[in-house]
């Protein structure tokens, strides 16, 4: 059995996998409320509370783990906040000693580019590595509160970033937006629920670089955009407006995400694409990619909403999955890249 342990932002998360069975259970402790109030997650305080959350959420997978023996323990090993993932990695390091168990550190992108798969998985955990390679060479599209990536696997596992984003993440427009909407954290959810009520071409934002053979996508003038447009409104009309500026501010990041996506699967021959992070919880994200990718004859695999956010379940997997992992010692990934996917 693979325990792996997430704990790189603000979810403290444990999941345990046994490679014929799949995921046999996903714990999960957040800490949204406990950030709310700064407006985005404080490392300090996040680090505390994986403190505390590890070893509770541990204690109820003792009985699973006396019965079936754990032979791997897996580690978020980054991209995150260094005190978070320091912790998970020192009580993984102390849980791999203890179980007597091998420890394996699991880049958190690359668990995100697999995480689609998880469900292929979970249906037949024999006929994975066939009904897999028959879906390769796949496009996956992250896009999370940290990162914004098109990622391509080849039909040997190997991962190329094939696009990014220039500044900030889609994840991270949803959230300043919503901040300047006056939305609590973290606003992205707010703002599809808004926008469902909204009419998208009242409001237009800009859509990132227009140029169709350049896939880097861009999020941060989007944000200024919608901060010149709200300082031209009263407090009354932004209420009275505020269905209007959702519906016009995610229209632009999804029309962006959809035609780079659109650029790049165009570009090479890939059977499969893929959605994960956690803006592939967007429900108009998920339908219009779902509708590109048909179009084009290209079936979509779609994270599983739990395995969309931070999870353990995915790094599991992706202890699992991908032969790219480094084995051997867990170490923190190296914190000065923002894009690492090794
Ligand atoms: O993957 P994740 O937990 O972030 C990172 O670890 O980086 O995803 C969190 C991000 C936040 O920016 C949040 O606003 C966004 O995912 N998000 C959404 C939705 N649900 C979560 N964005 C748009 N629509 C949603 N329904």
């Amino acid at each position: 059995m693979i325990l792996a342990v997430e704990s790189s932002c603000d979810e403290s998360a444990l999941a345990l996998l046994a490679p014929g069975r799949g995921l046999v259970r996903e714990l999960i402790s957040t800490q949204t409320e406990l950030h709310r109030k700064y407006g985005g997650v404080v490392p300090d305080l996040a680090s505390r509370e994986h403190l505390t959350a590890l070893p509770l959420l541990l204690r109820e997978l003792m009985p699973e783990i006396r019965l079936n023996p754990v032979s791997t323990v897996a580690v978020t090993r980054g991209p995150g906040l260094l005190p978070c993932l320091s912790m998970g990695l020192a009580f993984s390091r102390a849980l791999a000693l203890a179980l007597e168990a091998r420890l394996v550190g699991v880049n958190h992108l690359r668990a995100h580019v697999h995480s689609p798969f998880l469900a292929l998985h979970a249906a037949d955990p024999a006929g994975f590595a066939a009904a897999r390679a028959a879906l390769l060479p796949h496009l996956g599209l992250v896009v999370s509160g940290g990162n914004t990536l098109l990622v391509a696997m080849g039909e040997d596992l190997t991962l190329r970033v094939v696009a990014r984003t220039v500044d900030d993440a889609a994840g991270e427009a949803f959230d300043k937006g919503a901040k300047l909407l006056g939305l609590p954290y973290p606003g992205g959810a707010l703002i599809e629920t808004r926008a469902e009520r909204g009419d998208p071409t009242k409001f237009s934002f800009p859509r990132g670089i227009p140029e169709r053979a350049d896939l880097r996508m861009s999020f941060s003038g989007l944000k200024t955009a919608l901060r010149y447009q709200l300082e031209k409104m009263d407090d009354a009309a932004v209420a009275a407006s505020m269905a209007d500026l959702c519906a016009g501010y995610q229209e632009a990041i999804l029309a962006q995400l959809e035609a780079k996506f659109r650029a790049a699967l165009e570009t090479g021959a890939y059977r499969s694409a893929g959605l994960s992070g956690g803006v592939a919880n967007n429900r108009s994200l998920r339908a219009r990619l779902q509708r590109m990718s048909q179009s084009h004859g290209v079936p979509l695999l779609i994270a599983e909403p739990r395995h969309c956010g931070d999870n353990a379940g995915m790094v599991a997997f992706a202890a699992l999955a991908d032969t790219g992992l480094p084995v051997g010692e867990a170490v923190m990934a190296d914190p000065s890249l923002t894009v690492d996917l090794t």
